[in-house]
């Protein structure tokens, strides 16, 4: 695979617009609803909001649903993705949400202090130790002062499920091959122990963390979900 290249784990199909579906519905349940409940009561305030790796939209459709005074933008580097959340926003008639191709490890093309908000979900799976200090300063720039950027990353857990625990193993490799990984033991992605001390380094001063637990046992959603990947790939 050549430098340049996109490294998303997983092919674009329809099948995989189901996944990352089903996908945003557990994780956004798991998380307790579409933003941490401290930040909730300033959403409102907020204007403008930027979803990185937006993926089939359900996450910022929700969102522009929810809070019409919001402009929003969803940039996702597949153009049949962004042609589906489109699709979406259309149908649902939300005026507020708009959609753009970007490879987002290529830079955001976006005005200084363009946005209140900037959000990026599990962009682990094509990030890689190169793009993440340059993705989270070009977040610093796009991002108004005052305003906030809302990343939630994955660490994987342990389960009784083999099928996961498969998946997971063959994960680490790929992430690992690829130079990717912050790993110390080859077991993790590493990522979300690392976010902090990149997001100082990338000028922001206030970092919070906030945990949430996904159940992957045996029989769960989340395992199904992970079937269908093994499928896919
Ligand atoms: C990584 S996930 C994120 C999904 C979404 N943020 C969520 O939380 O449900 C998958 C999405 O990332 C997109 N993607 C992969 N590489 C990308 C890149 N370099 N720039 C922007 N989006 C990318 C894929 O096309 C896919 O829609």
């Amino acid at each position: 695979m050549g430098k340049n290249e996109n490294k998303y784990i997983i092919e674009p199909n329809t099948a995989e617009i189901a996944r990352l579906i089903d996908q945003d519905h557990i994780f956004t349940t798991a998380m307790g609803g579409l933003f941490p409940e401290d930040l909730e009561p300033d959403i409102p305030k907020a204007r403008s909001l930027l979803n990185l790796g937006c993926g089939p939209g359900e996450w910022e459709s929700n969102v522009a649903y929810q809070y019409p005074n919001l402009t929003i933008t969803g940039v996702d580097i597949d153009k049949d993705i962004v042609k589906y959340a489109q699709a979406l926003a259309d149908v649902r008639t939300l005026a507020n949400l708009v959609y753009e191709v970007m490879d987002i490890k290529r830079g955001l093309s976006f005005d200084d202090n363009a946005f209140d908000i900037v959000n990026g979900r599990l962009l682990f799976a094509f990030m890689d130790k190169e793009s993440w200090p340059k993705l989270l300063a070009e977040c610093y720039r796009v991002v108004k002062p005052g305003g906030v950027v809302l990343l939630a990353e994955y660490e994987v857990t342990v389960s009784n499920s083999t099928v996961l625990q498969f998946l997971y193993s063959r994960l680490y490799k790929l992430l690992l091959d690829q130079d990717r990984t912050y790993s110390v033991d080859r077991r993790s992605v590493g990522i979300c122990h690392m976010l902090p001390r990149l997001l100082k380094d990338a000028g922001f001063t206030e970092v919070v963390s906030r945990p949430f637990l996904i159940d992957a046992s045996y029989g769960s959603p989340c395992i199904s979900l992970a079937a269908r990947i093994l499928k896919l790939a």
